[in-house]
């Protein structure tokens, strides 16, 4: 049997890459081979980052409700949705924006919280933005959540000196006055600052700047981001939209030796057009497809912006942040456009599955990756109403992928029957061996109609014993609501047959699956 090795385990069969919907007849089984014998590279775990910005109801209700608040909370940070976010494990946060990072300045949001100005926040919504939730509160935050801190400087309304006192305020452990302000606004320790980015989309809210000038003020910026040994951030150059591989190549070209990473953002809308991007519920199946087709784009972009980047740093030192991602929809009817408010389904969660299972494809150079946003902004991991709140379908995918985070990358390859075999359908895989040895697989049949037959081969071990969840559900637009809040979620999934060294398992339509081995 022919086999051709995939880079990313991305199975597509012609229809459903078309567009064109279900298959006339019932598919044969599909026959897959994990290369345990030929391992990748490791998961960084910062691939199931998040992002949080100052948009909508994200921070304030979403997270920061204040010490006053009738919701439950921990220092004014709401505590079913720090239990939440606790359970699931968040390995960095990226903050505070996003486009609005580009008009934050950071000296508003310390001290006193009734001395701070009120500002408008341009971006979303022309809101107030009374900057009650600030440094202090947001790396209180990320501390509470055990996340890594991943701060966003401003380049587009600030100067060099205003994001070097940054720095210098959240990590110095001298005297100076930056960091006595530091102690006299409540932290004595310095922050830990993991990840540190100058400026945002700098090809557009950030600036409309283009590559070369840009290039030059990374260069200029980034020159006196100086911190104590040991507290280095990893400097993180504003990298373009899916589509701008010239903005890579000037980037990578002028100024790779200055960073540690460059971003690049791409998002799914089920139209393609920003006018009329589609509904988040009530969609056709040409709709679900559609989005399916165009979240898949995101192997091909890091594919290209790869091949740049290789051409500067073929020992990929450099990596490739995605930091921003995920689908982006009509606003909710009623809800104020500015806030990006959108329900979530099933289909969140299959583009969730497909993407994460891309980044696996790419952990060689895909480092850190944040799902737009956290909390009731575009594909969020958690909706509240109030005091209310509930897990999305993306979130429990997040939460069934953990076995994957920090586990080795196993290559999976498809019989060369596949394409006829899988017609009308497609699946999206990815495999992992875990640091305990474990083998960890991810399957998610994107299909709505049929039901696809699996089968594991394996070489270089000999796979023992699966146990796992499945995500699934009748109605592709499934989703949470506050009246029914797990409508969709995981259920145990005990259906794999392992014989002499093979594993098989159906896959229902439109669902995921995710299997550990169990070593019985
Ligand atoms: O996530 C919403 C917005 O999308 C961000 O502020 C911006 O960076 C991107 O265009």
């Amino acid at each position: 049997m022919k086999h051709c090795r995939l880079p990313t385990t991305i199975l597509a069969g012609m229809a459903s890459l078309l567009g064109t919907g279900a298959a006339t007849a019932a598919p044969a089984p599909v026959t897959l081979t994990i290369h345990a014998d030929t391992p990748g590279a490791v998961i960084n775990p910062a691939i199931y980052g998040q992002f949080a910005e100052h948009l909508g109801r994200l921070i304030y209700e979403g997270i920061w409700v204040g010490e006053g608040s009738a919701i439950p909370n921990t220092r004014g940070y709401r505590n079913d949705v720090v239990i939440a976010l606790k359970e699931l494990g968040v390995p960095v946060l990226r903050w505070p924006g996003g486009c609005f990072a580009d008009e934050y300045h950071w000296r508003e949001g310390v001290g006193p919280r009734e001395s701070r100005p009120r500002k408008v926040n341009t971006n979303w919504g022309g809101v107030v933005e009374d900057n009650s939730f600030g440094t202090h509160e947001f790396m209180d935050f990320a501390e509470l959540i055990g996340a890594d801190a991943y701060v966003n400087g401003n380049v587009g309304t600030g100067t060099p000196q205003e994001m070097a006192d940054w720095l210098e305020y959240m990590t110095s452990d001298t005297d100076s006055t930056l960091a006595q302000l530091r102690r006299k606004n409540g932290r004595d320790k310095p922050w830990k600052v993991k990840y540190f980015a100058v400026g945002n989309e700098t090809w557009g809210c950030g600036g409309n700047m283009r590559p070369e000038y840009y290039a030059d003020l990374y260069r200029h910026y980034v020159t006196f981001l100086k911190t104590p040994e040991g507290n280095k951030p990893l400097r993180i150059a504003s990298g373009s939209n899916g589509s701008g591989l010239q903005w890579t190549e000037v980037l990578m070209r002028e100024a790779a030796k200055y960073m540690d990473a460059i971003s690049v953002h791409y998002y799914t809308l089920p139209t393609g057009k920003w006018d009329v991007k589609g509904a988040a519920t009530n969609f056709t199946e040409k709709e679900w497809w559609a989005t399916i087709n165009r979240t898949l784009r995101m192997s091909q972009i890091l594919i290209d912006h790869s091949k740049i980047m290789d051409k500067y740093d073929p020992e990929k030192r450099v990596g490739l942040y995605v930091d921003e991602w995920g689908t982006w929809y009509d606003t909710e009817p009623g809800s104020n456009p500015g806030f990006l408010y959108q329900q979530n389904t099933l289909r969140d969660a299959m583009v969730a599955a497909v993407n994460l299972n891309i980044f696996h494809g790419h952990a060689d150079r895909v480092r850190m990756t944040n799902i737009a946003q956290m909390v009731n902004v575009l594909q969020a991991m958690i909706l509240t109403d109030k005091e209310k709140m509930l897990l999305t379908p993306t979130y429990h995918v997040f939460h069934m992928y953990k076995p994957f985070r920090g586990a080795t990358a196993l290559p999976v390859s498809a019989s060369a029957n596949l394409a006829e075999a899988a017609e009308g359908a497609l699946l999206s895989v990815s495999a992992a061996r875990g640091t305990d040895g474990r083998l960890h697989i991810a399957v998610a049949n994107t299909d709505p109609r049929e039901t696809q037959h699996v089968t594991f081969k394996v070489t270089g071990m000999v796979p023992r014993g699966f146990s796992g969840q499945i995500l699934t559900a009748t109605e592709m637009d499934a989703h949470n609501t506050f009246a029914r809040r797990e409508a969709v979620k995981p259920a145990a999934f005990n259906s794999a047959r392992v014989q002499q060294g093979v594993v098989q398992f159906d896959v229902p339509t439109k669902s995921i699956i995710v299997l550990s081995e169990t070593g019985k």
